[in-house]
């Protein structure tokens, strides 16, 4: 499902943030993806999602070279990753349960059955009962989970979370966590970067340990 050949990233200034990194991540898959700060883990998710671009080598997802990818082609590439990532912005002059039910309508699924989607995905990450709340009025926690909540309602079949559980409680990074392994027992692929170590071991999906930019063995 996932492709790097031989992917290094420089930003622009010239810091190499991914050096020469290969690897293959299958469908339905559990990854998780470790490594000291600044290591290249949001670097690493962001090529996966086409947010940003290899300097050299070659990012392949769904069959796909993502940098031949035309901008006309982006959101329907898009459609399919559900992406969880702290610079993702909430819309604040909409409701919670808005923010939940545009992905769905940006998809032409309008009506009862979007409502439906959209509560059982404010369900799943415990913030039913604040549907009509403005996002502004959430906890950074509460807000995490509305933005999780968000990127799993349209039911992609990858998922990349950029430390999820960062800003969370244990019991709730616990059933955050939950909810991925759930997702993932019915065929989702996970890409999650963590600091946290003892998480990978509890969970035992395959770890990638990012370290300066390179891939460890
Ligand atoms: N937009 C950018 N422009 C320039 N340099 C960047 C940019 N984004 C990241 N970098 C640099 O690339 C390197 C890798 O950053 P990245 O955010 O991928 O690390 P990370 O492993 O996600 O770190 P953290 O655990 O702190 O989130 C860092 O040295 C960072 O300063
Ligand atoms: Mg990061």
């Amino acid at each position: 499902m996932i492709e790097f050949e031989q992917v290094t990233k420089r930003y622009p200034g010239g810091h190499e943030a991914l050096s020469e990194v290969s690897l293959a991540i299958a469908q339905g898959e559990l990854v998780f993806l470790t490594g000291h700060s600044g290591a290249g883990k949001s670097t690493l998710l962001k090529l996966v999602a086409a947010i940003e671009r290899p300097t050299s080598g070659h990012v392949i997802v769904n069959g796909q070279n993502v940098s031949r990818l035309k901008r006309a082609a982006m959101p329907y590439f898009r459609r399919n990753i559900g992406l969880i990532f702290q610079d993702h912005k909430l819309l604040y002059d909409r409701s919670v349960f808005d923010n939940v039910l545009l992905p769905l309508h940006i998809q032409g699924l309008t009506g009862q059955d979007a409502a439906k989607r959209a509560r059982a995905a404010l369900d799943k990450v415990g913030l039913l009962g604040r549907e009509r709340a403005r996002p502004i009025t959430l906890s950074g926690g509460e807000q995490q989970r509305l933005c999780i909540a968000r990127a799993i309602v349209s039911r992609p079949a990858l998922v990349l979370a950029d430390e999820p559980t960062a800003n969370l409680d244990e019991a709730y990074a616990n059933d955050i966590m939950d909810m991925f392994r759930a997702f993932n027992q019915v065929g989702v692929t996970l890409v999650i970067s963590t600091h946290d170590l003892d998480l990978v071991r509890r969970y035992g999906g395959r770890a990638l340990t990012l370290d300066h930019g390179r891939l460890a063995a």
